[in-house]
């Protein structure tokens, strides 16, 4: 077969297909409603639920080419990129796996069959690791005919997986593969060097992970496996790294051309390219999935990949925004495998430049910042730059630790890297305690209790209210039989007609009444797929696990909140309409008082964008369109044009909403039946979120009706203040600001008549030949100085002026010095030492110069001091 990566990928797929495997597609680098995991670090992820026996699928044996993402949590490998040939930030995983179907015996037979007959890698070269009493495994492997000398068995270090601190796990089995004596290293697996390479990990999971460190047994026994393209392709192609594989060559190149440099010319700059390779495929494929630069969480993992990227950029000598240009070579070549990248192309260029722009000014900024530490350091005698400061610069300022680094190696100055790790272990600190990604633990009561009572049916879409009997009351992480007056606690119901937040739109509330208790609901959950769990308190009497309760849902809300999220369907397809397809929905929030939703855009939205989106969704409203839901197989609802979100999750059945022709859209939310029931739509503010993305916030019904009534209520204030009729509020307000204007104008010509007439406040000395004309000229703005010291200046014909007023206790200065002078007196210079006196700090140029202060009681000294500075300008 032909070892290109693209046939690679398609032979995994067709092999396991064959095999009676379902190929199912790569879910989102963003976990969904998994709060153990930041990125989706293998192809196990999205089947994690499976595994735990706490949801079931149509079919018992999958196979996919799974996204990955390895930076930040457990599995994090960012600082190894671009040192090492063979890791990688962003990778595609190839994973076969069964939910309790196929164990040992078959993942091992695949595995083999796959890599040396249909690969056809040499039998001879492969190695095989074991976990050490996997005995099984073992004569396994000898029964496929893998001589025993080729068998090692290695402790948990190598040979026991698991995804995260708690979750699935178990004993594993690699198949490595051995490069020859050309490759430096050792010539068995995990030792020195790169000669022998895992290819693909068999995990045989077992057990699942408390948060207790206990190893529970799974349901059943199963497999999950996993093999990193990258890899298989460049051992396909007989190459030893990673980068040297079709799979990274176009993208070296582009950066080569972008650089002006060959990969493969020089060490340095080698590595600085795999860096920016390695690195624009994670930053593209995680803005197509919508992460965005940020200080947080997914956001922050993001601005440090693609910061690291813009200083390896400058290592190159790039100084300039670039990788922008080149998200798009990535788009290019992966475009096809992955179907989200092309859309979302020029979001991705567009915010991507917003971050390198950003990065750049950090660097503007924070370099003065540097200096002048360094220079305090030095004028100190210490030499040493103190951990809180590198901390301060690192962390608020956004710079690169080897900037630092390299900064101070030029100055003679050493960095107090104790304290800076201490700094930067109390902020790891404070992000655990405000619920960081690593110390959220799994709920193992909720887990249970999904694998007890399998999923909650959901009646909601047709009823308000229902019947439903306890399955299970918690408080905390426990399990509860009887719950009290004043008990917040949560419950799992078997049926519920309370929709559970998800999809933007917010959790349902109301009441839930028992025999002898009743229970207020304040939200509605779903912390696992299967499970709606309400959460609320008991308001009377008490509720017991067994009992059949009365369930209503508070129509009021949920009414409120239906009419915001038919609205949002609405404002996304019209957006559509008059901007573009590139219009994608990067998040919404549908709550029953408001709407927000985020959308990629290039530029805000003016205000006649604003005024036609609102008339097109009024218009939809008016013509009172049925709302219809149909739910189908996914590939129907994509087929028939439905918009599906890239990183939402579906399962195989979708529920499509559709109102007309206008808009069709994947959801599983709740809707009006008519779009007659919206009532009324405004935007009411449009903001930008990031750079490519923008905010807008809506309200239906009464609340855009009140809206509207306050802003009236505000217009008829304005026309009694102005006593004329509301509708000439306008045209009045225009003139009075005409009016006002002309007024500032006419006062700000008579201050400074006022000022250039009187010497009152003026003295004028001549120092060593030079006129020296000293003024406090409290009431004049800033123009009006320098209107004043334009004249002044040319009345003096050769001296210096010096300006100074206070105004709402804002002192400004100026100083002028005539041409003539400058080779011996300079205004920035002389107006440095002036602010000193007014707790200020300015600068200009040799002619001209201003500063500004917060001390008004400066203000006299500080002019008094221009006549010594001068002075000693002049002698020195
Ligand atoms: N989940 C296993 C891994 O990531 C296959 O290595």
């Amino acid at each position: 077969m032909s070892h290109s990566v693209n046939d690679l990928r398609r032979a995994f797929i067709r092999y396991f297909e064959q095999q009676g495997h379902r190929a199912v597609p790569s879910a989102s680098l963003i976990p969904q409603a998994d709060p153990t995991l930041l990125f989706t670090n293998a192809g196990m992820n999205q089947f994690k639920r499976v595994f735990l026996g706490e949801e079931t699928r149509a079919y018992q044996r999958a196979v996919t080419v799974q996204k990955c993402l390895r930076a930040g949590g457990k599995h994090n490998d960012l600082e190894n990129v671009g040192y090492t040939r063979r890791h990688h930030t962003f990778f595609e995983m190839l994973g076969n796996f069964s939910f309790g179907d196929y164990f040992k015996e078959e993942a091992i037979r695949f595995g083999w069959e796959f890599l040396t007959s249909v690969v056809g890698l040499s039998k001879d070269r492969m190695w095989i690791t074991i976990f050490r009493e996997d005995d099984e495994a073992d004569r396994l492997w000898r029964k496929i005919g893998v001589s025993p000398s080729r068998i090692v068995r290695c402790g948990e270090k190598d040979n026991f997986w698991q995804m995260a601190d708690t979750g699935p796990c178990g004993p594993c089995s690699e198949l490595h593969f051995d490069q020859g004596p050309s490759v430096p290293g050792d010539d068995t697996p995990n030792g020195e060097g790169d000669r022998v390479i895992e290819i693909w990990n068999l995990v045989f999971m077992q057990f699942n992970r408390d948060s207790a460190g206990t190893l529970n047994p799974l349901p059943k026994p199963s497999i999950d496996t996993g093999m990193g393209l990258e890899r298989l392709t460049a051992v396909a192609q007989g190459r030893l790294s990673n980068y040297d594989s079709d799979m990274f060559a176009p993208l070296l190149a582009a950066i080569g051309r972008r650089a002006g440099a060959e990969y493969g010319a020089m060490e340095q700059a080698d590595r600085s390219m795999r860096v920016i390779a390695d690195h624009l495929r994670a930053i593209t494929f995680l803005m197509a999935d919508g992460v965005l630069p940020s200080n947080e969480g997914r956001g922050y993992v993001l601005r440090r990949i693609l910061r690291r990227a813009a200083r390896h950029g400058r290592l190159l000598g790039i100084t300039e925004p670039f990788l922008h240009e080149l998200t798009a070579t990535v788009v290019d070549h992966m475009g096809e495998a992955y179907h989200e990248l092309r859309p979302a192309a020029g979001t991705v260029a567009e915010a991507t430049r917003g971050e390198e722009e950003r990065f750049i000014a950090t660097l503007d900024q924070g370099l003065p910042i540097l200096n002048d530490m360094l220079s305090k350091v030095k004028t100190s005698g210490q030499q040493v730059l103190q951990g809180t400061e590198i901390f301060k610069l690192y962390d608020t300022y956004g710079f690169p630790m080897d900037l630092i680094a390299e900064a101070c190696r030029e100055q003679g100055v050493t960095l107090d890297e104790t304290g800076f790790e201490a700094a930067i272990e109390e902020q790891r600190t404070r992000a655990r305690k405000t619920g960081g990604f690593e110390s959220e633990t799994a709920r193992p009561a909720l887990s249970e209790v999904a694998a007890r009572i399998g999923t909650t049916s959901f009646v909601g879409y047709e009823r308000l209210d229902s019947e439903g009997v306890v399955q299970a009351l918690l408080q905390g992480d426990r399990l509860i039989k009887e719950a009290r007056e004043g008990d917040e606690i949560e419950i799992v119901l078997d049926v519920t007609p309370f929709y559970a937040e998800g999809g933007g739109q917010a959790g349902d509330q109301g009441v839930l009444s028992g025999t002898d208790g009743r229970v207020e609901i304040r939200e509605t959950t779903r912390p696992v797929p299967t499970l709606i769990v309400h959460k609320g308190v008991v308001t009377s009497g008490s509720i017991r696990e067994g009992e059949r309760l009365q369930l209503s849902v508070n129509p009021r809300t949920r009414q409120a909140a239906a009419r915001n999220h038919t609205a949002t369907h609405l404002v996304h397809a019209a957006l559509r309409d008059l901007l573009g397809p590139h219009v994608k929905q990067y998040g919404s929030l549908v709550a029953p008082n408001r709407l927000r939703f985020d959308f990629a855009h290039f530029r805000p939205l003016s205000s006649r964008d604003i005024d036609e989106i609102e008339s097109v969704v009024n218009e939809q409203v008016r013509q009172d369109q049925p709302v219809q839901t149909d739910v189908m197989g996914v590939q129907d609802a994509v087929a028939g044009g439905a918009l599906a979100f890239f990183g939402d999750k579906y399962g195989d059945r979708v529920r499509v909403v559709q109102i007309d022709t206008f808009s069709k859209e994947l959801c599983g939310g709740t809707h009006c039946r008519r779009t007659g029931e919206i009532g009324l739509f405004r935007i009411v503010s449009e903001s930008g979120v990031a750079a490519g993305v923008r905010r807008i916030e809506c309200l239906t019904g009464s609340g855009a009706l009140d809206s509207l009534k306050r802003l009236e209520a505000d217009v008829r204030e304005l026309s009694d203040l102005l006593k004329v009729a509301p509708n000439e509020v306008v045209a009045r307000t225009r003139k009075l600001s005409e009016q006002l204007k002309d007024k500032e104008r006419e006062l700000a010509d008579v201050k400074l008549k006022m000022a250039s007439t009187s010497s009152g406040d003026a003295q004028a000395r001549e120092i060593k030949g030079v006129q020296v004309h000293a003024q406090r000229t409290d009431g004049l703005d800033v123009n009006g100085m320098r209107a004043l010291a334009d004249q002044l200046r040319d009345k003096l014909r050769s001296g210096v002026v010096a300006l100074g007023a206070a105004n709402d206790g804002k002192v400004s200065l100026l100083v002028v010095v005539t041409k003539d002078l400058v080779g011996r007196l300079k205004a920035g210079e002389l107006i440095k030492e002036m602010a000193i006196e007014v707790g200020g700090t300015g600068g200009g140029r040799p002619e001209m110069a201003q500063a500004g202060g917060k001390n008004p009681e400066g203000l006299g000294p500080a002019l008094e001091k221009v006549f010594g500075l001068v002075q000693k300008a002049l002698e020195g």
